[in-house]
């Protein structure tokens, strides 16, 4: 079952993020964890938990919210428990990632660690395209791979954070008439 994590559940998130030898790699602690679990539920981030049949969870996603880059999504996390890895269950939250952004955004965004060659198949295989690298972004000596999903296709797309153009205002009856670019 997949559904949106509780606060009950944040340490065990917690715990499962500290358990992932690749977070591991970015000096991931389960205080500094937990620490960022709580403050994205209070700031509105969406966290989708993947439930055993007993109830424990043994997957997250984490997504933010962005007007930036034409309304995008930003994926931070997408994590399976070991035990159930190659089970389906990363290509159900992703699934699930997909649908609740196709509602609030028009693009998905993420970053893997370009040494990542399992994630980095998982979502290529998805429709994700690799767009360039980010030598060193986040953590010296970590590079990162920069993915991106459009999630709706021109002329279905939410209004962005201001349009410039004619042809978006007649678009979207709710486009914000501010004097910005929509990107
Ligand atoms: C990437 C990740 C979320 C995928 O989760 P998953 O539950 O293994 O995903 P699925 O089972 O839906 O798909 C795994 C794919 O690998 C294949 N696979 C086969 N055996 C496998 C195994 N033993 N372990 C993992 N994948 C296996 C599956 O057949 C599947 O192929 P597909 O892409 O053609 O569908 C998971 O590997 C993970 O948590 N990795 C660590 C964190 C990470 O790298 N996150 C992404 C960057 S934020």
């Amino acid at each position: 079952m997949i559904e949106t994590a509780r606060a009950d559940d944040l340490p065990r998130l917690a715990e499962l993020m500290v358990g992932s030898p690749l977070l591991r790699r970015y000096g991931v602690t389960f205080e500094g964890a937990l620490g960022a679990l709580m403050a994205a539920r209070a700031a509105g981030d969406g966290l989708l938990v993947a439930r055993t049949e007993a109830g424990e969870p043994v997957g997250l996603a984490w997504v933010i919210w962005t007007r930036a880059l034409n309304r995008g999504a930003y994926l931070r996390l997408l994590l399976v428990a070991e035990a159930w890895r190659g089970t389906g269950l990363g290509g159900r939250l992703f699934e699930a990632v997909e649908a609740e952004a196709r509602s609030r955004a028009n693009h998905l965004y993420f970053l893997v660690t370009t040494d990542n060659t399992v994630a980095r198949r998982f979502y290529e295989r998805r429709g994700c395209r690799h767009i360039g690298e980010l030598p060193g972004l986040t953590a010296p000596g970590l590079d990162e791979a920069l993915y991106h999903k459009p999630l709706r296709p021109h002329g279905d797309r939410l209004p962005g954070d201001g349009e410039l153009s004619a042809r978006s205002q007649q678009s979207s009856a709710e486009a914000p008439r501010a004097c910005a670019p929509n990107l």
